[in-house]
């Protein structure tokens, strides 16, 4: 993430933690094990992890297997190494998916205590009135709880784009039949710094370096504490 010289004086500064501890000059580390961070976001220092990011046509499930059979998001990157989703889009939603073997940024991702920024694009029933707006701002009363507040806006008669960091079961579907306009089609355009750019459907490309450190960024952005508690290596 640096040349060696400013990667000395990050340690130098006390930026650098390896284990929880703020690390020395000359000390030893292993790349596959220790647990690596700056300014308490994790640095990726183990070259057998890989991320995709996927622009998922509808029709495909977010699943490994399915038992009808349907094409999974797995079928559409390389099989190794072996990859998982990282949470789920619906079969019938459009759009940004990312696929890692990277436990930890999973983690840190799908945990409820991080909730990175995901922007939908829905095309709903009818044209919601401002009021309607408002409370999927301020928040809807779901089965499993109200939402928490979320950005809105109506970008075209009947086409809203909604920003949320929870991620619940087919949430933005349920918020918008919560007030009466059932969505009839539903992209994912940004996850946390991610956006599709050129990336057609069914399209995938590996992130950059760049990329994941930006992502674990938001991460640790969206709950600093959490995130800047050391935890053991858990892959
Ligand atoms: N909200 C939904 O309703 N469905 C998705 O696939 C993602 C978010």
């Amino acid at each position: 993430m640096a040349s060696r010289r400013a990667a000395e004086e990050m340690i130098a500064d006390g930026r650098v933690e390896v284990n929880g501890e703020v690390a020395v000059l000359g000390r030893r580390v292993d790349a596959r094990r220790d647990r690596i961070t700056v300014d308490g976001t994790p640095v990726g220092t183990d070259p057998g992890l890989v991320h995709y990011l996927l622009n998922k046509p509808a029709g495909v499930v977010s699943t490994a297997s399915d038992p009808q059979g349907r094409p999974t998001v797995t079928d559409m990157v390389p099989a190794e190494p072996r990859v998982f989703p990282v949470g789920r889009l619906d079969a019938a939603t459009e759009g940004l998916l990312l696929l890692t073997n990277d436990g930890e940024l999973t983690h840190r991702l799908t945990h409820p205590s991080f909730g990175v920024e995901k922007e939908y694009l829905a095309e709903v029933e009818g044209t919601p009135t401002a009021g309607a707006i408002r409370r999927l701002r301020q928040g809807v009363a779901l089965e499993d709880g109200p939402t928490a507040p979320a950005r809105v806006s109506l970008v075209a008669p009947g086409a809203l784009r909604i920003t949320i960091h929870e991620g619940r079961n087919r949430q933005v579907r349920r918020m918008a039949e919560a007030v009466g306009h059932p969505v009839r089609r539903l992209v994912r355009t940004r996850i946390g710094p991610l956006r599709t750019g050129t990336l057609g459907p069914g399209e995938w490309r590996p992130l950059t370096q760049v990329e994941v450190r930006e992502l674990e960024k938001a991460a640790s952005a969206s709950s600093p504490r959490l995130a800047r508690r050391a935890r053991p290596h858990d892959r």
